[in-house]
């Protein structure tokens, strides 16, 4: 059987991007793959998060993990940072990892451009990041399109590793849907949605009240024409909803193009806040019996271990490897 392993910061409330680009995969490929699914909660801490904040979040998305359908009898669900061996194999692969390439990666240059002071750990992220994957030997690694270079970044860490010190890790291919993979904010289609995006117009929430949903979807930008078409060249807004749309349902583009023929954009953004409260609505329910029920931290509980059973023996191999006594 294939291995599957893939993250989430704990940085803020996950957004429907994070569903469509992520989580949605995760639970298909439980089916047919190992499946390793973390919490990055130690990544979270790369800004500043206010204990009591970080503390929701990550209640926040080891619930939805298990609310959107993550079985944790066929996937292993664990905290980053319940799991020791991921910040050991982090400082390693610091070591490993060049000054220049963590330059070149974008989100860091996003996520620190304008700023006076960045911390470092925003800088060292993706070796971190490296250590995660590295440690299960994963096959494929489920990820938005965002997410790719730091992918690339931890195959070339782990073929310098193999190189020098002998073949210990699979190097992984990242695995992106054709849609869907790069949701965009519906108040501006030239950037990603993002849960750490200060405009709550730009995005729908995981969480959010079907009111709220309708509420955002009726505002979300468009063009000033009326046709529903798939053309994210010329009409990127319209698109996105649809891409939104197909993902909610089971229509394809085509389908969708037929069905709003000649009638602007009205019915079809009406429809679209039912299809995605449609979706939704079903997750917030289990969500909330899941929240008063408590067992999410036996299910983290049984993670962690399930994940250190797997890490730890490839942790003391690539310190063995590297010179350290493992006592
Ligand atoms: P994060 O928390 O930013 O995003 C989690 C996952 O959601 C995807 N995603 C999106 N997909 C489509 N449209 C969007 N608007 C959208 N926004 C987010 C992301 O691509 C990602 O797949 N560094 C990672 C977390 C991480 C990780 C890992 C991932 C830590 N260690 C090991 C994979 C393997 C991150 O910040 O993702």
């Amino acid at each position: 059987m294939k291995k599957v392993l893939s993250g989430i910061q704990t940085s803020g409330r996950l957004t429907l991007g994070n569903y469509i680009g992520a989580i949605k995969n995760f639970v298909e490929l439980q089916e047919t793959h190992e499946s390793y699914y973390m919490l990055a909660d130690l990544h979270a801490i790369t800004v500043q998060q206010e204990p009591a904040a970080l503390r929701s979040y990550i209640e926040e998305v080891a619930l939805l993990y298990v609310a959107s359908g993550l079985d944790p009898d066929r996937s292993t669900i664990f905290l980053q940072s319940s799991v020791p061996s991921h910040a050991e194999m982090g400082w390693l692969l610091t070591t490993i990892a060049y000054l220049g390439e963590l330059e070149r990666m974008t989100q860091f240059k996003d996520k620190s451009f304008g700023k006076e002071s960045v911390g470092a750990g925003l800088f060292t992220y993706p070796a971190l990041q490296a250590a995660d994957i590295l440690l299960y030997n994963p096959d494929l690694v489920p990820i938005g399109e965002d997410q790719k270079q730091h992918v690339e970044l931890t195959r070339d860490i782990g073929h310098r590793f193999n190189t020098r010190y002998g073949e210990l890790f699979t190097l992984p291919e990242p695995l992106i849907q054709k849609t869907g993979a790069r949701i965009m904010s519906l108040d501006d289609a030239s950037k990603k949605m993002s849960k750490s995006s200060p405009t709550p117009a730009s995005y729908i929430l995981m969480l959010d009240p079907p009111e709220v949903i309708r509420k955002k979807v009726s505002r979300a930008v468009t063009d000033s024409g009326r046709e529903v078409k798939y053309d994210p060249a010329t009409k990127p807004e319209i698109s996105n909803l649809m891409t939104i749309y197909t993902h909610c349902s089971n229509l394809t583009f085509a389908e969708i193009e037929a069905k709003y023929e000649g009638q602007g954009y009205g019915n079809f953004k009406k429809d679209l806040a039912e299809v995605i409260v449609a979706t939704l609505l079903p997750i917030q329910q289990r969500y909330e019996e899941l929240r008063s029920s408590g067992s999410i931290y036996d299910i983290l509980r049984k993670g962690a271990k399930e994940a250190e059973a797997v890490a730890r023996p490839v942790l003391l191999e690539a310190k063995k490897r590297m010179g350290f006594i493992n006592l």
